[in-house]
């Protein structure tokens, strides 16, 4: 365990937002975090787990201590019948553990390629991409009480998955630090290449195997989505807004080329990129902050924002798509409140 005090959270947050907090305690193994979150401490009451920060927007100096696990090791734990089971420790570098995957022939993580963050943040907000959530890939998730330290595992059925959403999130949200994710991988393929232009981008490459799958999912993300190293980000600021289907149905009338995809019976999810770019806000600027140029639904930081520049500026994106659709937005980033 190593305790940091008075830290920049410049590389603790993909927005690239300069605050410090006020501590944070980085946490290599779950007996570690067993051992801490036994005790007692006042702390408790002012604390955020964080990954790699890539889904967060902080308003200002965080006055409250961050549990940072870095938990590695990726462990093939059962090879049976074409199942394979692999853990990997929530400290790891997401996309670190889809390339391990890959070049072992695993197949279930590969459309997930890229994707910023770490393990243990993946089934916090079930991430999601080309057609594959990790909930469809998760068996179960390990954890440790916050309150007081034991050990606590979720089975996939248990997580309450969702559309970028799971109880970690939810009704369980700050009770349990996320230590160690399984994975039921295969090493016969399912290929899922139907989302938008991802089977057109294999094709070019040749042979449709894992390896071109990753390569074209990388290829489609880096032509389409800023780099957070480069522009300040956390990728899609809104989730995609499940309406009713008499809405969408509705809308689909007078705006024939509206993106919809199927959900639940009753309802259709619309692209919250395509109802921004409607409302004028695809490339626009203002100060410090705007738009992607190619990705409407993506908030960029051009420098020097500032978190509540950047809040304000996703509010008003939210009071336009309000007044002109009659559909509320959902924000798939965290906002953290200066506490
Ligand atoms: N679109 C527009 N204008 C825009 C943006 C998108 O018209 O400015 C249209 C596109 O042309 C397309 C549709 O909206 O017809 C969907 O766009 P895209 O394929 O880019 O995907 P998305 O729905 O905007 C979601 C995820 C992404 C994920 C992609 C690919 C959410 C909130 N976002 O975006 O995830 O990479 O699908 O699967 O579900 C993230 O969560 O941070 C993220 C980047």
């Amino acid at each position: 365990m190593k305790t940091e005090f008075d830290v920049s959270l410049k590389k603790y947050n993909t927005f690239g937002l300069d605050y410090k907090a006020e501590r944070i305690i980085h946490l290599v193994s779950e007996k570690e975090t067993s051992v801490l979150l036994s005790e007692d401490y006042e702390w408790k009451e002012k604390f955020l787990t964080i990954g790699g920060g890539s889904n967060l927007l902080f308003t200002g100096d965080f006055k409250g201590t961050l549990l940072h696990p870095v938990i590695m090791g990726i462990d093939i734990i059962e090879d049976q019948s074409g199942d394979v089971i692999v853990s990997a420790g929530s400290g790891i570098v997401w996309d670190d553990l889809v390339k391990w995957t890959v070049e072992n022939g695993f197949s279930g993580l590969e459309n997930l390629s890229l994707i910023p963050g770490n393990v243990g943040a993946s089934p916090v907000q079930n991430i999601g991409a080309y057609g594959v959530e990790v909930s469809d890939i998760i068996e179960k998730v390990d954890t440790v009480r916050v309150d007081n330290g034991e050990p606590r595992s979720f089975d996939n059925s248990e997580c309450g998955f969702r559309y970028r959403y799971s109880i970690f999130k939810g009704e369980e949200k700050g009770r349990f630090v996320v230590t160690r994710i399984f994975f039921r991988l295969r090493r016969n393929p399912v290929y899922r290449l139907d989302y938008g232009s991802l089977r057109e981008e294999v094709n070019k490459l040749g042979d449709v195997n894992l390896l071109n799958i990753r390569r074209s999912v990388i290829n489609i993300r880096r032509n389409k989505l800023p780099d957070p190293e480069i522009t300040g980000n956390a990728g899609s600021f809104f989730k995609n807004p499940v309406v009713p289907e008499e809405l969408a149905e509705e809308l689909s009338r007078n705006y024939p080329g509206m993106p919809v995809y199927n959900e639940k019976p009753g309802y259709k999810k619309i692209a919250a990129g395509w109802l921004i770019e409607q409302c004028g806000w695809k490339g626009k600027r203002i100060g410090e902050t705007g738009t992607y140029g190619k990705q409407a639904l993506i908030i960029i930081n051009y420098g020097n924002a500032t978190g509540s520049e950047i809040f304000e500026f996703s509010e008003n994106i939210r009071r336009s798509v309000l007044s002109k659709f009659s559909i509320e937005l959902e924000r798939e980033v965290e906002v953290v409140p200066s506490i």
